[in-house]
């Protein structure tokens, strides 16, 4: 999958990290540098707190247990009565059958979602869906709707690895993806215009009220087309916007040295050795059916790959894979459990309970939250007529959102997750406070600062948000340029 990439991105190979040599056992007694210590504290705790023990980010319970917690990986589709529970495929999202609404006395005012894409294809047919790239003036002719048909020469000698014959451009959703995009959409619209009567009905609303927002990476603009058909029910020009590719704060790109150096220390722990140790065995027999030289770096400093080639043919009721030339040498489903409690393993450790994480997550994704909290103050001050920004990102967005708000039970964050921060003034006394959803559900954080956050004061999170980033990402800077 394609998302793997933009994750190594922020973990970008840098040998010259000045903290490598912190032992896994001094790491609570020594004080490494911390975003916090980039410029004076503030008064509010932007400390690190670890999250809840739980089988998931427990190595006895990643090499040695069976299933994987309950959660689900072969089906877009969560049985009704589970909805809620974590589904890689297609993640829990608001909407209106679990939505919990508010008591009369708030008034929603103001609304922010970040979401991931959904799944990608392997090396599947992707004729069931096209496309579409192409240029128009805003005023002049109009422009036939071209889309892409990929397609392999057979007189073209040189064919692109692992892609045979493929009708899919990588990277690509899947026509299933697209789907769940336009579902996704459309649950948010039965919640915030349906239910509340939030959103504005009329599509003239959408540039000046509703926003969108999708990075470099084109899967996200085709989940974004899918999303406002979903919402406004609408085959209408869209603007998404969009940042620099070298600087943007959602995929995130800008470069920040320090946090990359971080994320390369998390990695390098006798602890991050140890869980690769202990699963060597399970490497051995997936190589052997896959045929992944046990040389390849990229296949076994984590469980990324391994991880993401079997989520994506699960998934898509494809078959768990067998050994070329050898149909009975096969993946096994309790193969593919064990690479996924490592994944999930894996992404706890790096985004949660490294204490690192904090500090490396808001060094590389500081940036939207600097945004993040300018929209919502601009929106309290009335310098904003938007109402409602959606982001539609990557895998290692929501992972570092999720480290930033330090939520009690870290997961890799699957196909389509939604984290939704609601801003509400109370009618009484016009007092502000916010509610941040994540998987449709309120977000319990480990910070003592920002809790269960369903309702807090307004106040008390931007001022987590401040310490933490700096107002106009100021820490972010002082931070991403120190060396
Ligand atoms: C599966 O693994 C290959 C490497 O052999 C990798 O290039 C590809 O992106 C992976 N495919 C998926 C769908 O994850
Ligand atoms: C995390 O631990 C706290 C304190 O024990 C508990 O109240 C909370 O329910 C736990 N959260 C989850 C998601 O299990
Ligand atoms: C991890 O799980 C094992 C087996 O269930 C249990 O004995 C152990 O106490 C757990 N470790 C922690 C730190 O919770
Ligand atoms: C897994 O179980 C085996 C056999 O009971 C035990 O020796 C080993 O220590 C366990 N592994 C971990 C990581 O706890
Ligand atoms: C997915 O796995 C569960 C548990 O193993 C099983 O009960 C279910 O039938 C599977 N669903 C599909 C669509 O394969
Ligand atoms: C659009 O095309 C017509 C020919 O059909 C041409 O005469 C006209 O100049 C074009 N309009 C613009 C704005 O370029
Ligand atoms: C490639 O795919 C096309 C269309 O599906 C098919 O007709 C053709 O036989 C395939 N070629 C090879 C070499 O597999």
């Amino acid at each position: 999958m394609n998302h793997a990439p933009y994750f190594y991105l922020g973990l970008a190979i840098s040998l010259m990290s000045s903290v490598l040599w912190y032992s896994w056992h001094l790491w609570s007694k020594v004080p490494f540098f911390s975003i916090a210590n980039a410029t004076p504290s503030i008064n509010a705790d932007v400390e690190w707190h670890p999250p809840n023990a739980t089988g998931i980010n427990n190595l006895t319970t990643a090499i040695n247990g069976t299933d994987v917690y309950g959660f689900i990986f072969n089906s877009s589709m969560t049985p009704g009565d589970d909805y809620g529970v974590y589904n890689f495929c297609n993640m829990p999202h608001v909407r209106r059958k679990e939505y919990k609404r508010p008591d009369d006395g708030f008034e929603l005012k103001y609304v922010e979602v970040d979401n991931t894409f959904p799944i990608e294809p392997y090396p599947w047919s992707c004729s069931d869906e096209s496309l579409f790239y192409y240029g128009q003036p805003q005023n002049g002719n109009h422009s036939a709707h071209t889309y892409w048909r990929g397609y392999q020469s057979p007189s073209n000698p040189f064919q692109p690895s692992g892609f045979q014959n493929s009708s899919c451009q990588f990277p690509q959703i899947t026509r299933d993806g697209l789907e769940d995009s336009w579902r996704h959409g459309r649950d948010l619209w039965e919640v915030y215009h349906d239910m509340l009567r939030f959103l504005p009905g009329v599509r003239q609303g959408v540039e000046v009220e509703v926003t969108y927002r999708v990075t470099g990476n084109v899967i996200t603009s085709q989940v974004a087309g899918m999303v406002v058909s979903g919402m406004y029910g609408t085959e209408e020009d869209v603007p998404l916007l969009k940042q620099p590719s070298t600087v943007d704060s959602l995929e995130p790109t800008y470069s920040c040295p320090p946090a990359s150096d971080l994320f390369n220390h998390i990695k390098s722990t006798s602890a991050w050795a140890q869980h690769l140790d202990l699963s060597q065995p399970l490497f051995n027999t997936l190589d052997s059916v896959s045929d992944v030289p046990s040389s390849s770096s990229s296949f076994h400093v984590s469980w990324d790959h391994y991880f993401d080639n079997l989520s994506a043919r699960l998934c898509h009721q494809k078959p768990l894979p067998c050994k070329i030339g050898d149909p009975s040498r096969c993946v096994t489903q309790d193969n593919a459990n064990a690479v996924f409690r490592l994944g999930e393993w894996e992404y706890s450790y790096i985004y949660r309970d490294a204490p690192e994480s904090l500090s490396a997550s808001a060094g590389s994704f500081g940036v939207w939250i600097a945004e993040l909290t300018q929209n919502i103050r601009d929106m309290v001050d009335g310098k904003s007529r938007v109402l409602y920004r959606h982001n539609i990102a990557h895998d290692g967005s929501l992972a570092r959102l999720l480290s930033i708000l330090q939520v009690e039970v870290m997961v890799w964050p699957g196909m389509g997750s939604e984290v939704v921060f609601e801003v509400y003034s109370k009618k009484e006394n016009g007092n502000w406070y916010i509610r941040v959803l994540w998987g449709g559900k309120v977000l319990r954080s480990s910070s003592p600062q920002l809790g269960v956050i369903d309702m807090v004061p307004l106040d008390q999170v931007l001022a987590y948000f401040d310490g933490l980033v700096g107002v106009r990402a100021s820490r972010v800077v002082a931070f991403c340029t120190s060396s």
